[in-house]
């Protein structure tokens, strides 16, 4: 068995096209040709300018858009061209955490609806008492007290609501986690403890990640290798450390110089966290 997790070759997105009255559409092709992989356990951080085409190669990943040319492969599979039926097993596996967690959470239902109800959905939970045992344990992991179980999402701060959005993906104990710009609205050491968060959480259960942000200081604090995106294609990719230390592209040189610190510091998270604690 491969040590990747997930395998994209050669992959393309058109969006738009198809049959129309006016005869077929060609569509817009915003993927061309992209090669990426994601270890097993390994966090893959994916940037690029606005529009550079980051979430929709996150959507293709998860088969939330359909592909036009090309191949993925999940554990050894290739899911490129599953039927939603046969993808419905998977989908437990490969599970999205939300950039407004507002958005993406139930505002009628409490937090203990929220947690609960996708464990009943994949078949994970016995009963009720087996469903809220896990969804407080998993409250625990992510540093938020019990109480919030009665809460509704416009009752907790933007940080809390993340972490809600972080465990609601990880109590279903996934393969791979999709991240998409999950920290671009919070401030700095809100941040550093979500990051925090998930680089823990990805290592206690051998999380593959994908960390989309445009911000590369972000990337840098939690990734093992990055992915650099423009126009739709990856124009750079390799270990953290390589790619910001000696960037070969002008591109990727320019994304460095638009980090708003003088020098991009890798200690940042850790003492962005002490001092939030
Ligand atoms: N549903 C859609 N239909 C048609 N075009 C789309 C759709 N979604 C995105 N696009 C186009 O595809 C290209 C890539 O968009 P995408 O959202 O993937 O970029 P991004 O890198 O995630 O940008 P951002 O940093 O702003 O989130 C853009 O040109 C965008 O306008
Ligand atoms: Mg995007």
């Amino acid at each position: 068995m491969s040590d990747d997790l997930l395998i994209a070759t050669g992959l393309e997105v058109t969006y738009g096209g198809g049959p129309s009255l006016l005869g077929k559409l060609p569509g817009v092709k915003v993927l061309h040709g992209i090669d990426l992989s994601i270890g097993r356990g390994e966090t893959v951080g994916i940037v690029g300018e606005s529009g550079s085409g980051k979430t929709t190669l996150g959507r293709a990943l998860l088969r939330l858009v359909d592909v036009s040319a090309g191949e993925i492969r999940f554990d050894g599979e290739d899911i490129t061209r599953l039927p939603d039926r046969t993808m419905r097993p998977l989908r437990r596996r490969m599970q999205m955490i939300f950039q407004d967690p507002m958005a993406s959470l139930n505002p009628r239902h409490t937090i203990g609806r929220i947690l609960t109800e996708p464990l009943f959905l994949h078949g994970l939970a016995r009963d009720r008492q087996d469903a809220k045992k896990q969804a407080g344990e998993m409250l625990e992991r992510v540093r938020l007290p019990a109480s919030v179980l009665d809460r509704n999402p416009h009752e907790l701060s933007g940080g809390q609501r993340q972490r809600i959005g972080i465990a609601r993906a990880a109590l279903l104990k996934p393969d791979f986690v999709l991240a998409d710009e999950i920290v671009s609205g919070l401030d700095v050491s809100t941040q550093a403890q979500a990051l925090n968060l998930l680089k823990e959480l990805s290592r206690d259960m051998g999380l593959s990640m994908a960390f989309i942000s445009h911000d590369l200081s972000v990337i840098r604090a939690i990734c093992d290798r990055v992915y650099v995106m423009q126009f739709g294609r990856i124009i750079e990719h390799g270990s953290c450390e390589q790619v910001f230390s000696a960037p070969k592209s002008d591109y990727t040189k320019l994304l460095l110089d638009a980090i708003p610190l003088p020098e991009p510091d890798p200690g940042w998270l850790e003492r962005g966290s002490a001092t939030a604690a």
